[in-house]
């Protein structure tokens, strides 16, 4: 282990996600929903970033500042290479959390987040990161923070220990780490297949391992080969950041605000009798199993009176950015998965179905003779941007301030599609953020960029780009061998491409 690592897995460099819950822009509608003042956020720090993919998208995407850091020197050399394409002039850092968080030259921040750190780090690092929070964390600002929660992770527990245990123990002196993931689960199910009485009591056990043996291998060492491993508690978390002057303002995970999705009748009746919050979201927990949770925080809450959270929302505006034919209307949340109502969806989406931007004020005023409340509408809204197909949409002036930087990043994105399919989104000015973008979607705009405008030269363009790799196409699963069928049906997803997503693209202003 390199001393630097202080117990992190650093052997093996970390995927190159996307998180939009890091997004500012997406603070207000969340809030608004449970009638909080939104902060204004200027300046905003990213704590352990990864490969950093996150952190340019949005420092590229709009006028917040970025500031970021994550003690990995491979990924924050790549970070910082983003920022660099982008001139976006995100400052990002290789300090561990410890010598970053005391750097004397840092502003405050409206805004700090971390994804996926804290139930994986040491208490001194925590400690770090809660003082960091209580000191530079502006009044009004927000925390968002995602971790692994008990109970929901519960079962989980013996797993990362049998997991890590084989690791350190049965591994050879200096094997490679995946191969030690991949030996260690291997162990773990011949164990199973002996049918332990631990295995019997605790069939989640089994679930969730299936469930790993399907992932990402990188993702499964970071997440279960640490040292520091520890699904925390809502109410341990509440306690540590009261410290730090910070409650807990909302879910950042939209569909949570939905308790439709998540709860019955009387499980909503049962809580509502809770007027705790801390222990309200305890419950809660107990309730739909939480495993991960992805809440805001914020220090000095500020509620917003009636009058002022309905004229706050109207003036939210937003884009569709599904294509209208493919929004599916179902949704799932804690309950499992649920029919979307056609009445109040379906008269929503015709009037986003231009994909232009328009506040929910307007959308109100246009179903004025459907009946549907506002009320309805904010949370057909906020489940249709819960699952993906619509986003907020930051002002023209803030959109033309970062076009430049977007144009920037989004090439160096697009070139790196050529021999790669790990960048999986690409920054828009218009919602200021990151949109998703398959390797073939970011070909064929590479290839329109050249002039390349029909289908079949899109086409041809990308058969020539992965041919020469080794590469092939997948058709439901299964790999297409013959160049003629890779070619007809890499056609079928260009013709695809230009009838339904290269307009939705040009109004998000990435192609
Ligand atoms: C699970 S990854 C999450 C990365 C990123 N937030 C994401 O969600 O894609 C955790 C990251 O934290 C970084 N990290 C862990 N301990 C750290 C420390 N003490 N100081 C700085 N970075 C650290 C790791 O290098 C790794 O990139």
């Amino acid at each position: 282990m390199n001393n630097w690592t202080d117990g992190y897995i650093a052997d093996i460099e970390y995927t190159y996600g996307y998180y939009g819950e890091l997004n500012p822009l997406r603070v207000a509608m969340p809030f608004l929903n449970v009638a909080l003042m939104p902060p204004t956020i200027a300046t905003a720090c990213e704590l352990g970033f990864g490969q950093g993919v996150t952190v340019n998208i949005h420092a590229a995407a709009s006028d917040v500042r970025w500031y970021g850091t994550d003690f990995n020197p491979g990924q924050a050399a790549f970070a910082q290479s983003l920022a660099e394409s982008a001139r976006s002039g995100a400052q990002l850092f290789d300090q561990s959390f410890g010598e970053f968080c005391n750097r004397a030259d840092l502003p405050d921040f409206d805004f700090i987040a971390l994804h996926g750190i804290y139930s994986w780090i040491s208490d001194e690092n925590q400690r770090s990161i809660l003082d960091f929070v209580r000191r530079k964390l502006k009044v009004g600002g927000v925390l968002y923070i995602s971790y692994n929660t008990l109970p929901g992770f519960a079962a989980t527990g013996p797993l990362q220990h049998l997991l890590s245990e084989h690791g350190r123990v049965m591994a050879p002196p200096g094997s490679p780490l995946l191969g030690k993931v991949d030996a260690a689960l291997e162990f773990v199910e011949k164990l199973m297949a002996l049918n332990p009485v631990y295995g019997i009591v605790n069939p989640s056990f089994i679930e969730r391992l299936r469930q790993v043996k399907n992932q990402n291998r990188q993702y499964v060492a970071h997440e279960y080969f640490n040292h520091h491993w520890r699904p925390l508690r809502f109410a341990d978390l509440a306690e540590s950041l009261g410290e730090a002057k910070l409650t807990f303002a909302c879910s950042a995970h939209y569909l949570d605000h939905v308790d439709a999705l998540n709860l019955t009748t009387d499980q909503h009746r049962f809580l509502a009798e809770l007027t705790d919050p801390v222990f309200r979201q305890t419950v809660r927990d107990f309730i739909v199993n939480a495993q991960f949770r992805r809440d805001f925080w914020v220090k000095g809450a500020r509620r917003l009176p009636l009058v002022d959270q309905v004229e706050a929302l109207k003036q939210l505006k937003i884009m569709l950015t599904g294509v209208r034919s493919e929004v599916a209307l179902n949704v799932t949340g804690a309950l499992g998965k649920r029919d979307m109502t056609p009445t109040v969806y379906d008269p929503i989406l015709e009037i986003l179905a231009d994909h232009a931007p328009k506040t929910i004020g307007e959308i109100e005023q246009s179903l004025s003779g459907a009946g549907l409340r506002l009320a309805t509408i904010y949370e057909a809204i906020m489940v249709l941007a819960g699952k993906g197909d619509l986003v907020v949409v930051q002002d023209e002036a803030a959109q033309a301030r970062a076009k430049a930087h977007t144009d920037r990043l989004n090439l160096r994105i697009l070139d790196r599609a050529r021999t790669s399919s790990d960048l999986l989104h690409m920054a828009s000015p218009v919602n200021g953020g990151g949109v998703a973008a398959g390797r073939f979607h970011q070909l064929f705009l590479l290839a329109s960029r050249q002039g390349r405008q029909s289908a079949d030269e899109m086409a041809q363009f990308a058969w020539d780009t992965i041919s020469p790799q080794g590469q092939r196409v997948l058709r439901e699963g299964k790999t297409i061998e013959s160049q003629e069928d890779n070619l007809a049906e890499l056609a079928i997803q260009a013709r695809d491409f230009i009838d339904h997503r290269l307009s939705i693209f040009q109004k998000l202003q990435i192609a």
